[in-house]
């Protein structure tokens, strides 16, 4: 019998609301074993080891220019006693501000690293910030991604390798302060307890981790306490006062002040409301202040002297090392950067200066540890950018109404019904079922879905977010298309800015999706960085999300990225998952034994597994993208097969990628499937067992493809076709009289012209 649609609706809403709250059954959310903080090693015990700094307290100068606004100096004594502390201190007393220089280890040779450091300390430079080499640097501009991709390339691959120069560099006389600066993932890959202990031993003096906020941070702080390794915050001009005071607990030595909302890279100016913005941190704290991000010249040095404590230059210091040319020598190199850092730090004097810090060093109080809702197990948490985090409490706080909401839900569900079509149906699929031999096998029809892919039900649930957070400008990224296509579509419906990130890569083999995007309204911005596909274009998003956070929301279009955007998009596509219960139900008044969809970043299967999760008959089966085969390398993305824990994009998860810390290449015939890393939850549900993962080859994928043509005349997108491949296999092995759904995430119409090529025909 069949039930009238509004009954269906109410079903379905019925049984949304609990998916929309609960996470995965056994979900026993703790930090990753690799960094509980070592036994013993509480904040007491870290103040226990600290000893009165050996450095006595001079008499202040005479000039008034150079005698602290507030106060003298604290008497030293608190801190750790740490070239970082008397590097400030000495500053202050030569009445200038700290020259705080950054260089990406590596760049442009690893033979130019050492050298480049004893120029900048000749040329006056008081704090060296290393940049240790990193894939997907997030929150950097052009210039700092260029030398990242070029010092990589070159071998500076590892932050061991980062250590080897800073020993070389103080074995050659190196005596100024050293901070490795860089992402939490090669970090994390070097082990917490071995990274401190190392680069203590290596001569280094502290870290800056962009996308390690307090709330990820607390054992990377007590192990670097440890060994008294400054912890230095980066706080941004989105950062509010609640979040600034606590972010300078955890600070031993100086604050970095983000002086933009924005990437790092030369500006011509500096922003308007920057003494204003200091001010507001120093009300929270007496240690010295460090300006950043966009410093390009001698004046504007010395604006940001007047402001603050300590001058931070990065991309203008790599910009003089590009300009001597591939072919200059490492001494001439060393010779500009010292000329152009002495240049700089003639602007350092402190002529009127405000903010002043009255004390230098004090014993961090390491934050506490992030909250349980923001994991799936072991996995998922919230690696971001600082500027980026008051956006996503913003998120979290909204979501977390929205998601009760019970307007909200109906209006979600209208357009589930009125706008896409659905609920989808789920369709007996007689003679791919007798193909397999095995179980009966059903087809969850999301190909049908308006805009042709699942993708469409996150697309207008984050939009309506969006439009109660009033942010008209709405960016995303997209791999195979059908995400963008999605995104335009229903900000074109809700008029709304559409700006879409695809890799060059991809908008070359989805040609016909980058044309339905720019039809509907929205701009295409082709990546041309990394390998030019799915993860590069969410690295793009991202940054020009930290850029234009106040006015943008980042429409994510998978179960990907830091909390709560995994859950998020997950609820949205609970929908699937739902619907074929409730059909199921209708049509056979059972559960399916297993349901199975592909995998990419994860948002059709965990909107397809999640309302399973704790029916434990129903098997949970994810196909991700073999490629060219598991044993070719970077031949294929099948991350949770064969790639391991690490932290990228803003989440724990599982990824492709080298011991160092580096996410690797990859390769799959279909965009959509062709990305590193995977959600969190399904991280979670591969570790815990809940779930199954296999590879599927490319040429697996394109047998699915013509299977689900021939046998159900349905043209499946080449995503799908990995599903479908991987259930027929699945089937086999099951009992007749058994049920398993395959969920077909979208149709083969955008694969068109790649599949007649690969066939040798021209259409
Ligand atoms: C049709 C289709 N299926 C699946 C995917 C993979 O995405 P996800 O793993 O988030 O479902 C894509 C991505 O573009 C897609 O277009």
């Amino acid at each position: 019998m069949m039930v009238p649609i509004n009954a269906l609706l109410l079903l379905l809403a019925a049984s949304l609301t609990p998916a929309l709250s609960f996470l995965p059954a056994g979900a026993t959310p703790s930090l990753p074993s690799q960094l509980h903080p070592p036994s013993g090693s509480s904040p007491a015990a870290a103040s226990s080891n600290a000893r009165a700094p050996a450095f006595a307290r001079q008499a202040p100068p005479s000039s008034s220019a150079a005698r602290p606004l507030r106060s003298a100096l604290a008497e030293p004594g608190t801190g750790f006693n740490t070239r970082l502390d008397k590097t400030f201190q000495d500053a202050k007393e030569r009445g200038q501000a700290a020259f705080v220089g950054f260089i990406t280890a590596g760049y442009p040779s690893a033979a130019d690293t050492v050298d480049l450091m004893l120029a900048m300390q000749a040329g006056g430079t008081s704090v060296i910030e290393l940049g240790v080499p990193y894939t997907d640097p997030q929150a950097d501009g052009a210039t700092i991604q260029l030398t990242n991709q070029i010092a990589i390339k070159g071998g500076t691959d590892s932050v061991g390798k980062c250590l080897e120069f800073v020993k070389e560099a103080r074995a050659r006389g190196l005596t100024v302060p050293v901070i490795l600066m860089g992402y939490f993932n090669p970090f994390y890959q070097y082990g917490a307890a071995n990274l401190a202990r190392d680069t203590a031993a290596a001569g280094a003096d502290g870290f800056i981790v962009v996308d390690l906020p307090p709330e990820e941070g607390s054992a990377f702080v007590t192990s670097a306490a440890e060994h008294k390794l400054s912890y230095v915050p980066l706080i941004a001009p989105t950062s509010t006062d609640k979040r600034i005071k606590q972010l300078v607990e955890g600070a031993s030595s100086f604050i970095y002040c983000v002086s933009v909302t924005g990437v790092t890279g030369s500006r011509t100016e500096l922003p308007a409301d920057l003494t204003d913005f200091v001010g507001r941190i120093r009300k929270q704290t007496d240690l010295p202040l460090a300006v950043g991000f966009g410093i390009t010249d001698a004046a504007q040095v010395g604006q940001v002297a007047a402001i603050g404590d300590g001058v931070v230059v990065g991309s203008a210091i790599l910009n003089t090392i590009k300009e001597c040319g591939p072919d200059a020598t490492t001494a001439e190199r060393a010779g500009a950067v010292e000329k152009f850092v002495s240049g700089l730090v003639a602007g350092t004097a402190q002529s009127s200066p405000a903010n002043q810090c009255t004390v230098v060093g004090k014993v961090p109080t390491p934050p506490p540890v992030s909250s349980d809702e923001s994991r799936f197990g072991d996995f998922g948490g919230q690696f971001i950018p600082e500027t980026l985090s008051e956006a996503f409490r913003e998120i979290d706080e909204e979501y977390t109404k929205l998601k009760v909401d019970p307007e909200f839900q109906a209006e979600f569900l209208r357009y589930r019904k009125e706008f896409i079509g659905g609920p989808t149906p789920l369709q007996f699929a007689p003679r791919l079922t007798e193909f397999a031999g095995g179980a009966n096998i059903w087809l969850k029809r999301e190909d049908l879905a308006h805009t042709g892919a699942h993708k469409i039900n996150n697309a207008i649930g984050q939009a309506l977010m969006a439009k109660r957070l009033g942010k008209k400008r709405i960016i995303a990224e997209t791999g195979a298309g059908q995400h963008g296509v999605a995104t335009a579509t229903v900000c074109a419906m809700l008029g709304l800015e559409c700006i879409v990130y695809m890799g060059a890569v991809d908008c070359e083999r989805q040609k016909l999706n980058v044309f339905r995007m720019n039809t509907l309204g929205a701009t295409v911005i082709p990546v041309e960085s990394g390998q030019r596909t799915l993860k590069d274009a969410i690295n793009e998003a991202m940054r020009d999300w930290v850029t234009n956070v106040r006015t943008t929301h980042y429409l994510i279009g998978s179960a990907v990225g830091p909390h709560p955007f995994p859950t998020i998009v997950r609820d949205f596509q609970c929908v699937i998952g739902n619907e074929i219960k409730v059909m199921m139900k209708e049509k056979l008044n059972k559960l399916p034994d297993a349901v199975v969809a592909c995998v990419g970043g994860g948002s059709n299967a965990i909107g397809t597994f999640h309302p399973f999760v704790k029916d434990e008959s129903v098997a949970l089966h994810g196909a991700e993208a073999g490629g060219k085969g598991l044993d070719v390398d970077q031949g294929h993305c099948a991350t949770l097969t064969v790639g391991t824990p690490g932290v990228l994009q803003g989440a724990m998860t599982y990824i492709i990628q080298n011991k160092e810390g580096q996410s690797s290449l990859s390769s799959s015939i279909s965009a959509g499937l062709d990305y590193v890393g995977v959600g969190p939850e399904h991280a979670f549900l591969k570790a815990s067992g809940r779930a199954k993962y296999g590879a599927v080859t490319d040429t697996q994928a394109l047998e699915g493809f013509d299977m689900l043509c021939k046998f159900e005349g349905i043209i499946p997108a080449l995503e799908t076709s990995h599903a479908v491949y991987h259930a027929v296999q699945i089937a086999k092995t099951m009992k007749k009289g058994e049920d398993l759904v395959i969920n077909l995430s979208g149709r083969g119409d955008k694969d068109m012209p790649q599949i007649a090529k690969l066939r040798g025909v021209d259409v």
